[in-house]
């Protein structure tokens, strides 16, 4: 292999799966690196033994490792799960399965054999691997990292990188440059006892064959407070590992460090315990030939770099060893950093990058991977608590569910595998390219966090409640309310509490089918309008208020770049549908249809989430002259005739504000249009999307806000404010003493009930970011929406929890 060309230096510390892959990696990319190692040889046998997924395996096989490592292994086709009276819980060909569907067989090795083969393939450069260099100190100089052994000496680069393991000196180092650099918060949240703990311990080893076990396989045994994995490879090779919970979760600085003459002791309760259904562990641990007992730790650190530092593998992520991705994770976060520091030296080809150009690649590096690891951590962490019975839940899961949903199970591994990491700079080997399932390129990088439709479809269960309570209170409300409006309708004249008489029969549309189907539904708005009813009228204005940013969001998400234009008709045929049945019946249903259609994967990929700034900007003025001067006009025109007229105006909203929109669209488009001398700049582009979005729901909070803060200050003296907005849990059953009362108590529930739903989507967006590794309290969310709610409205607060989406979708899409 050539030597690297760049002047650009890695100094990477520890030579371990982390620190060799990124070796490798960075060779690929022709960049500059010496690898320091404290130990004194590069593979010693420890014991442990590695799984590789075919995550891990497609990078391998990239660097041109896998075929040696595919030679030393048995690759694996069956699994079983064992209960602790050693019955079987499931058989499944899941490794087969994985084989097929993404060209790599799961399989386990020695790390030591590993480790061995990543040096081999080093060949020439092999001097660039130090054994023997315990780093003890590293500094930043604004020119250089400088990164001091034990031994004295001294090495220069232009990053250093943390590959040095769960009690990484790097990343100890990192956090003293980071508190002079003055972050002391964030550190200390860092450093904080509780980031890293211990709840399980593990003894594995390496054991000679043992009779019932057969290679290829893989046993899992399932008992309350442990559980064995139990791996036999080629030749019969067998790999073991027993996870047992301790007296109690420790924190960094108490996790115990096990004497290794303990190990007979810790294990002695377990010897008679089942491996299989045959073989008790006793068999399997009298042959091992390399075996240790130590306290697995568990840590997912916020901050894995700054300026001229970076963390990868176990110093950022340490999981527990249950579902074997703590390796396979290192190598992927070692190639992700090269294909970023790859791009980062590209873009500056004649001097090396500056502090502020790498630090900026390395938190986009940071965000993305992260995004990634946060599921897979996640997963590792239920998986230990899941194997070993930790809770009723966790075994009611793992013995009751699990073995039922072992398809789904695999499902959900193979959606994580077929986003894993690839080397850029180098092609996809053949055995990637031939699996039926194919892997995710970079440009449809979906997240991880979807769920499938049919659990979207369960979680929309409070949607299908909103429903259920807008059909029993809005239908009681309505049949009570029938005896008022039928001699209402039938006499044609409507009159209004000071005397004032309109006819309901005359045209206002002047189209009869338009005038006949909305006449009933405009003479509902007429106490509340003409003001006869005065704690209505409140309500009602800031309903109304509150139904543009509704309608305006509805319209907003159909205009997202994942759909295509027909994608429209959802929202107005929901508009349409809501003006006749009310929207408390009708936005659950819209809201459960949008969800269950568009998982958050659809909107990150690429730049689907994105609303063009013509399309938001032609909504924002056909909001305001479309919506909210006609329903201004309802309230404030001089005349009750005028009013009646105008609000005759808003009944058509749902279709007048798309159709106004278009020729708005176009003009704006023309205004919008990128300056053709200017190349389109995508971050630009999407900082201009991103501005318009804010507009938007800058003006629905707005206008919502103001509405409802006028209405509660111009609330008639002696009605509460809830007695205005809140109908009761059990008003519904009243009787009703006349139209206006009972239209009021029916729009009460129509409002209540639509605000709620509301508020469920955005719960659900929210849960489904969070999953994707947007960071949040709920607690906080919460409490926020209730303030918002009582200060500013319901109307309000949707438009400002629905920005804040924007703002994260925006971030979280990486532009
Ligand atoms: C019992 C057990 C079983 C596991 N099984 C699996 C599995 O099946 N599959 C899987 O994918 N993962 C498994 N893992 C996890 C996996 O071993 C680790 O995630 C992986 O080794 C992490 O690699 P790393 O390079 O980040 O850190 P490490 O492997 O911990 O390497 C750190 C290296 O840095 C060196 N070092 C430390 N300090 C210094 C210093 N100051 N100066 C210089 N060098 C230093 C160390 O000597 C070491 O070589 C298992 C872990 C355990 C404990
Ligand atoms: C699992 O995925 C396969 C292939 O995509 C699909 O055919 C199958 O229906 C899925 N099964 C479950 C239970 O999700």
């Amino acid at each position: 292999m050539d030597p690297p060309k760049s002047n650009f230096r890695v100094v990477i510390v520890g030579g371990s799966v982390a620190g060799l892959t990124l070796a490798h990696c960075l060779l690929r990319n022709s960049i500059d690196f010496v690898v320091l190692e404290a130990r004194d040889e590069i593979a010693p046998q420890e014991g442990a033994s590695l799984g590789i997924h075919a995550n891990g395996a497609r990078i391998l096989d990239q660097l041109g490792l896998f075929d040696d490592i595919l030679d030393s292994v048995e690759p694996l086709q069956r699994s079983f799960v064992w209960s602790d009276a050693g019955k079987l819980i499931s058989a499944t060909d899941t490794p087969k399965i994985l084989h097929e569907r993404h060209g790599y067989p799961p399989l386990f090795l020695d790390r030591q054999t590993v480790l061995e083969i990543l040096y081999k393939h080093l060949g020439d450069l092999q001097d660039r691997v130090l054994i023997s260099k315990k780093v003890t100190s590293v500094k930043q100089s604004p020119e250089k990292v400088l990164v001091h052994c034990e031994d004295n000496s001294v090495f220069e680069g232009d990053i250093v990188v943390g590959a040095d393991g769960v009690r990484s000196t790097v990343r100890q180092h990192m956090w003293d440059y980071m508190e002079a650099q003055g972050f002391t918060t964030e550190v200390s949240k860092e450093r904080a006892n509780t980031m890293m703990t211990s709840e399980y311990s593990c003894v594995f080893g390496i054991s000679t064959p043992t009779p019932g076990l057969i290679p290829g396989t893989v046993h899992r045994t399932y008992g309350e407070g442990y559980s064995f994995v139990t791996v036999s490879s080629k030749d019969n090779r067998i790999y073991w590992f027993f996870f047992h919970k301790m007296d109690q979760t420790y924190t960094a600085s108490q996790i115990p460090r096990f004497n290794q003459a303990e190990m007979d002791k810790h294990v002695a309760a377990y010897l008679h315990k089942p491996v299989t259904g045959s073989v008790p562990f006793s068999e399997v641990y009298k042959r091992s030939v390399s075996k240790a007992l130590l306290a697995m730790e568990e840590a997912l650190y916020t901050h894995w770099s700054v300026d001229r530092w970076v963390c990868i593998g176990d110093s950022s992520h340490k999981m527990t060893a249950n579902m074997g991705q703590g390796g396979n994770s290192a190598i992927e976060s070692a190639t992700s950093l090269a294909n970023s520091l790859a791009g980062l030296i590209q873009r500056c080809p004649e001097k090396n990058p500056t502090v502020q150009d790498i630090h900026t690649c390395l938190k986009a590096w940071e965000t993305e991977r992260q995004l990634r690891m946060k599921g897979i951590w996640r997963s590792a962490y239920d998986l230990a608590r899941l194997e070993a019975l930790a809770t009723w839940k966790h075994k009611l899961i793992a013995i009751y569910i699990m073995p039922y949903i072992t398809k789904y199970l695999v499902n959900r591994t193979s959606a994580v595998i077929v986003e894993a990491v690839q080397l850029d700079c180098e092609p996809l080997p053949p055995k990637s390219l031939q699996c039926t399932m194919p892997y995710k390129s970079h440009d449809n990088y979906a997240q991880p966090g979807t769920d499938q439709t049919w659990k979207r479809a369960l979680l929309t269960a409070p949607l299908v409640g909103c429903y259920a309570a807008a059909k029993v209170t809005m239908e009681t409300v309505i049949t009570k309310l029938w005896p008022f409006a039928v001699p209402l309708l039938t006499q044609g004249v409507w009159t209004a509490r000071n005397g004032e008489t309109l006819s309901l029969t005359r045209p206002l549309y002047h189209i009869p089918f338009l005038d006949n189907m909305l006449r009933p539904l405009i003479t509902c708005f007429l106490p509340s309008i003409s003001g006869s009813d005065p704690r209505s009228h409140i309500q009602i204005l800031s309903f109304m208020a509150d139904l543009g940013p509704v309608y305006g969001i509805w319209l907003l998400e159909s205009y997202r770049k994942a759909h295509s234009w027909h994608q429209i008709l959802l929202p107005v045929a929901a508009g349409i549908a809501f003006q006749r049945k009310g929207i408390g019946k009708l936005a659950p249903i819209y809201y459960a249809a949008e969800y269950i259609q568009t998982p958050l994967s659809r909107l990150l990929s690429g730049n689907n989430c994105e609303v063009e700034p013509a399309t938001s900007g032609s909504l924002i003025i056909s909001m305001l002259a479309g919506y909210y001067l006609p329903t201004l006009a309802n309230f404030f025109a001089p005349t009750l005739e005028s009013r009646q007229q105008y609000n005759a105006l808003w009944q058509l909203f749902p279709v007048v504000i798309p159709l106004l929109q278009g020729p708005l669209y176009v003009v704006a488009k023309r205004c919008f249009s990128d300056n053709p001398t200017q190349p389109k700049q995508g971050r630009k582009k999407s900082m201009r999307c991103m501005r318009c979005i804010r507009y938007a729901y800058g003006t629905f909070a707005l206008v919502s806000g103001l509405t409802f803060i006028y209405a509660r200050f111009s609330a008639p003296p002696g009605a509460s404010i809830t007695s205005i907005f809140w109908p009761g849990l059990q008003g519904y059953l009243a009787p009703v003493t006349s139209f206006s009362e009972g239209i009021a108590r029916f729009l009460q529930y129509d409002q209540v009930i639509s605000a709620a739903s509301g508020f469920v989507w955005l719960a659900l967006r929210f849960r489904e970011l969070k999953q994707s590794g947007a960071s949040f309290s709920w607690t906080k969310a919460i409490g926020a929406m209730v303030a918002c709610t009582c200060a500013f409205g319901p109307g309000a607060t949707f438009a400002l929890g629905w920005g804040w989406r924007e703002e994260i979708l925006h971030r979280m899409s990486g532009r």
